[in-house]
């Protein structure tokens, strides 16, 4: 039986309720559902719709049914088409008539918008500790190499030695930002459909203030047309799920990166890394390639929700039931990744001797730049300087610290103190203001850090 059987004489087809049932994925509204049911009942209660039997009956009734869904013991039907007339059905079946004036003054449009608005309530919390999880993984592993030293990138180019917890608390601060986009977004969702009807409002005296505060919200909507029709909430759930997926997707490309051969800085623990049916030696980082991937999809679900609402008029279409499955597939997305990410990168190996070994000594040229910059040497001829010595030790073949005094002193003003320039951890070291990669700067960062999570 639908809740809006009463016009109708005839049978929906049987694809067409296919295409139109949302159960199979607005179940999980279910707790959700009960609990909204509750707080309208009891603003029903006060207005006088419901007597205090009735009352009483509609949320034991409601109550059972939470528990029959904690338990996994409620029986849906295939005749429900939605979360909202499976539990009705439900309360019906066990309280009998008086379920009937549950739905008094709401419609379901009011209704699923504040559904998803309280699982968004009670699920953005548990995507920011998955967040957590990794920004903690990050911290720990950076505490565990402050001193290690590795090549650090630009254009993916050779550049400036950094260290590895630098590197590591990099990805921290993106994932903070992260953090504060979905707290931020908390407050735009506790704001409070219910009451709204389809679209015009309820015609019932409702204390929407007290529905509010019973059910955790900061305020009601202020207008009911925009109310059952807004899901910006949905799309800004998704573009902050999508930045989180391409801050993992970079954190993953340079994994991927940096446990090849090649690179070699890192090796995957065997609980984090897969291997090939055919080659029997390749140790393969999928996790982190999915990761990457998995980005590209989150992108899709944020775009195909913004081209989904582009097309809506106001109040509420159908096309909205559209918004659930989008929202719930990042959220399994993301803290399915999040912990994955935060094992592989706990238990895999460092190798300090590999990372180290990748610093040539032309990433010191900035470095040696500055020297000059140091004996007064205005930058712009330090740099021309040092780029300098840079091409005359390729031509010669060999690293830019086995140049001959006699050779620094045909390229620039260079002293014998110009071989000082050549130690990767002086130039770490030096770079200790706020934000530098110096194992003193990287220090104030993990203790800013860890006050954070
Ligand atoms: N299943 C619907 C959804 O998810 C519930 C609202 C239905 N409203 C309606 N007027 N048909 O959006």
């Amino acid at each position: 039986m639908t809740l809006w059987s009463g016009r109708f004489t005839g049978k929906l087809d049987a694809v067409a309720w296919l295409l139109n049932t949302s159960l199979p994925f607005d179940q999980r509204l279910a707790a959700q559902d009960v609990r909204g049911s509750i707080a309208w009942a009891g603003g029903l209660f006060k207005v006088g719709v419901l007597s205090e039997t009735e009352h009483a009956a509609i949320t034991n009734g409601l109550n059972q049914i939470a528990e029959e869904f904690s338990q996994n013991t409620f029986a849906f039907q295939e005749s429900d088409e939605d979360i909202h007339t499976a539990v009705e059905r439900r309360l019906g079946e066990l309280i009998g008539a008086a379920a009937g004036k549950l739905h008094t003054g709401r419609s379901r449009n009011d209704q699923v918008a504040t559904d998803f608005r309280l699982w968004m309530l009670d699920n953005l919390p548990l995507l920011a500790e998955a967040v957590t999880g990794l920004q903690t993984t990050l911290v720990a592993v950076a505490e565990r190499n402050q001193t290690a030293l590795m090549p650090g990138y630009t254009h993916l180019q050779r550049a400036q030695p950094v260290t590895l917890a630098h590197w590591l608390m990099s990805h921290f601060w993106s994932l903070e930002r992260d953090k504060d986009r979905l707290a931020d977004l908390r407050d735009r969702v506790a704001i409070l459909p219910l009451g709204c009807g389809a679209l015009a409002g309820t015609a019932f005296d409702i204390d929407r203030e007290a529905l509010t505060l019973s059910l955790g919200f900061d305020s009601p909507a202020q207008n009911s047309l925009d109310a059952v029709s807004d899901r910006d909430f949905a799309a800004e759930f998704l573009f902050c799920a999508t930045m989180l997926g391409v801050h993992l997707s970079k954190l993953s490309e340079q994994m991927v990166l940096f446990t090849t051969a090649e690179f070699g800085f890192f090796e995957l623990s065997d609980a984090y890394s897969t291997g090939s049916s055919l080659m029997p030696q390749k140790k393969n980082p999928d996790l982190f390639e999915l990761s990457r991937g998995k980005a590209g999809t989150l992108l899709g679900l944020l775009t195909g929700m913004l081209a989904t609402l582009k097309g809506l008029p106001s109040t509420y279409d159908k096309d909205l039931q559209e918004d659930k499955v989008p929202v719930f597939q990042a959220f399994d997305t993301l803290t399915m990744i999040l912990p994955v990410l935060a094992g592989a990168i706990e238990t895999m190996t460092v190798k300090p001797e590999k990372m180290l070994a990748a610093i040539d000594s032309a990433m010191l040229a900035t470095d040696l730049a500055d020297y000059l910059v140091r004996k007064g040497i205005p930058f712009r001829e330090a740099h021309a300087a040092a780029g300098k010595s840079v091409r005359v030790a390729a031509e010669k073949g060999v690293s830019l610290d086995k140049l001959s005094m006699d050779e620094w002193q045909a390229i620039g003003r260079f002293e014998s103190d110009v071989y000082n320039n050549f130690d990767p951890m002086e130039s770490v070291k030096r770079r200790n203001a706020t934000g530098g990669t110096s194992p003193d700067s990287v220090k104030k960062q993990i203790n800013l850090a860890k006050s954070k999570i």
